[in-house]
Formats: structure tokens, C-alpha cells, sequence
């Protein structure tokens, strides 16, 4: 086991260093944008403040989220930057791209990021936490959007041509598991479907949701896998055994993701102008090498969201997770590195 990891650390950090001299090529380079707009579809790991003024639970403009973010708490649910933060400056575009409820004309050029905590595959996911902003109702935003583009543009082929050329990032379905399926006193999924009925469910529905996404004009999609939702501390704290990952809870998403795998295929395999990239986030490259700590960095409330009141840890680069669900800046910006190298590494970018 021990070979077979450093074998797989090799691996990553080599590709690690390429990207660090391919991103020092383009310091000094005046346009090296690979990408000319990036579009963000997800949930509270890339929300960038769209939930801030909605009536729910899941919202996080306060301190001490965004410690290690110079304007302070945004709406990000970590301690600093994310990772689409993160993939945004390695594409070449300099500002962060601005959250759908907030971004104007000028800003919607560079992309949105239309995430939402709480949000999900399925429309009623997360109902229980208050608003969110589905991944139908983000879709139908972007659309939205689409017309702003074109309008700004002045020329619909100009605005369709350049959409064609943007990166597009889609991270759905922790939330259908931790915010619906494993929530039996408020949602019935799990009494109507098993574990593999309900991840068929939800892929019939991603499906549908990607294509929607590529009659929209995008050619270059990132759709990322879950991550391993049963060892989150929030979920471990309530499950009896804090020192173990709810089994359950990682199973189902490996069955998630297994079809999320074989959708993109699918998906790439019928529509020949398209490229298609699966992340996998349950990289042990994110989840295990130098994080000591394996507890959320600061005390959380009911939510497993930080508590204001309560202290936090110091040493936030030891922590996989800041709260009781999210992780860390750092890790983040680890999952950006795996992102942008495979993107190379696919030619998407
Ligand atoms: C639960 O299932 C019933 C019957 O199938 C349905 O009418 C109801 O809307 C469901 N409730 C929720 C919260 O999904
Ligand atoms: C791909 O095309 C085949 C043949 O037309 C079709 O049966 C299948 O449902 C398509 N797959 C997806 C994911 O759309």
C-alpha cells in the first residue's frame, strides 16, 4: 500500500511541477488567458456568496469565514479562497469571477458563478435548510446571463462563438446525499429508492441538466465527482464514532460517481463537438498527505457551520476541513492543481 501511494504522489507531483513552470510561462505574458470566461455551477464548496441574501440556514458572510481572504467573509464556505478561486487565476483571468446574484454587465463577460449552498441535482434537495438556488434554476440563470452577453457583445455569433470557447465547472450531488437522502425525517427518497435506484434518479436528471448545458453553447465541461461525504466531521460527530467515515454514507457515493463516470463517457461519445472531463474528488492526493487534523478547524453550531462566538484553530494548513462540512483553502487549492493538470492534460484548456 505504502508503494503503491508514493507511486501515486510521484505521479501527482509531477504533474504539479509542470503546472507551476506552465503558470510561470504566463506571468509575464501580457493576454495568456487559455480560456476567455468561466462558468461555475455547484454547491456551498464553490458558492461565492449567491446564498447571502437568501432566508436559509446555509449562508456564511461572517467571521470567521474568509480569515485568510483580504475582503473578509463573502459568502465563500471556507477559510479562504476555493477552487474554482484558485482555477480562475491559473486560466489567466485576473478577478475572481463574480456570484450570478451580484455580478453586472461587464463582469458576466469573464463568467459567473451561479453556486448555491445547499443546492442539488434535484430541485427539492436542501428544501430543509431554507432558499437555495437549484442546479435547474442555475441553468436557467445562465440563460439569462447568455442574453446579457449577447447583448453587451452587440453580435449573437461573436457572443456564441466566444461562449464556445469558455471553461465550464459543474460539482453537483453531496448535497442530494448529506441535504436529502440521508435526511429520513424530512425527505422520503430513501424509503422510495435504494442506494442504486436513487444514483440512477439523480443521473437521469444530471443528464438531462448537461445536455441542457451544452445546448447552451458549452464545449469545454469539467463535471467533478463527490467527495467522500461519510468523513466530513459533521457527519461523523453525529454518527456515534467520530474516529470513523460513516461507510454507508462513502458507498452511495461511490455509486454516484461510478455513473457520473460512465455519463461523461456517454455524453462524449454522442455529441462529437464536446469535451468532457470527470474530476475525481475522492483523490487521496485531497484527503490524506500532510493533514494532521482531521477535525474541523473551528467549533461549529447545529449546522455544522461555524460558530462566531467560539475561537478556531492556528494552524489552518494542517486541516483537511475548516467546518463541519468544508475543507480548508489548501485543500482547495489542491483540487484546483488537479483540475488544471488534467484540463492540460484532456486539451481542454
Ligand atoms: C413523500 O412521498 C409522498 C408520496 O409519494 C409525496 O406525495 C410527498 O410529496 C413526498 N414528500 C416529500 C417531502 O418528498
Ligand atoms: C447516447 O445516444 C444513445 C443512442 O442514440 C442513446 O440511447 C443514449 O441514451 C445517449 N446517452 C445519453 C447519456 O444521452
Amino acid at each position: 500500500m505504502d508503494l503503491v501511494m508514493r507511486f501515486m504522489y510521484g505521479g501527482v507531483v509531477s504533474v504539479l511541477l509542470m503546472v507551476s513552470s506552465i503558470q510561470l510561462r504566463c506571468v509575464n505574458g501580457k493576454s495568456n488567458n487559455k480560456v476567455p470566461c468561466f462558468f461555475i455551477f455547484g454547491d456551498s464548496l464553490v458558492d461565492s456568496g449567491n446564498n447571502n441574501n437568501l432566508q436559509t440556514v446555509a449562508k456564511v458572510n461572517y467571521k470567521p469565514y474568509g480569515i485568510d481572504f483580504p475582503p473578509g467573509p463573502t459568502g465563500r464556505f471556507t477559510n479562504g479562497r476555493t477552487a474554482v478561486d484558485f482555477l480562475a487565476r491559473m486560466l489567466g483571468i485576473h478577478d475572481y469571477i463574480q456570484p450570478f446574484s451580484t455580478a453586472d454587465d461587464h463582469q458576466v463577460l469573464d463568467g459567473v458563478n451561479y453556486a448555491s449552498g445547499s443546492s442539488g441535482i434535484l430541485d427539492i434537495t436542501g428544501q430543509q435548510t431554507g432558499d437555495h438556488v437549484s442546479l435547474n434554476q442555475q441553468l436557467q440563470n445562465h440563460k439569462s446571463v447568455i442574453s446579457r452577453i449577447i447583448k453587451v457583445i452587440g453580435n449573437k455569433r461573436k457572443a456564441e462563438h466566444r461562449l464556445r470557447k469558455c471553461l465550464y465547472s459543474v460539482g453537483m450531488g453531496s448535497n442530494d446525499y448529506i441535504n436529502n437522502y440521508f435526511v429520513p425525517s424530512y425527505y422520503n427518497s430513501s424509503k422510495l429508492y435504494g442506494p442504486r435506484q436513487f444514483a440512477d434518479a439523480l443521473i437521469k436528471q444530471y443528464a438531462l441538466q448537461l445536455k441542457t448545458l451544452y445546448n447552451y453553447g458549452a464545449r469545454k465541461i469539467v463535471v467533478n465527482g463527490i467527495g467522500e461525504i461519510g468523513c466530513v466531521p459533521f457527519v461523523r460527530s453525529v454518527s456515534g464514532d467520530p474516529s470513523k467515515c460513516v461507510k454507508s454514507m462513502n458507498d452511495a457515493a461511490k455509486l454516484f460517481n461510478k455513473r457520473v463516470v460512465w455519463l461523461t463517457r456517454q455524453l462524449q461519445k454522442n455529441f462529437s463537438d464536446v469535451k468532457f472531463l470527470y474530476i475525481d474528488n475522492a483523490s487521496p492526493f485531497l484527503t490524506f498527505p500532510g493533514f494532521v487534523e482531521d477535525v474541523s478547524c473551528c467549533k461549529v453550531n447545529s449546522f455544522g457551520l461555524c460558530d462566531p462566538k467560539e475561537p478556531m484553530c492556528t494552524s489552518r494548513n494542517t486541516h483537511r476541513f475548516w467546518d463541519g462540512f468544508h475543507p480548508t483553502e489548501i485543500v482547495h487549492k489542491r483540487a484546483a492543481w488537479i483540475t488544471f493538470a488534467n484540463a492540460i492534460a484532456a486539451k481542454l484548456i
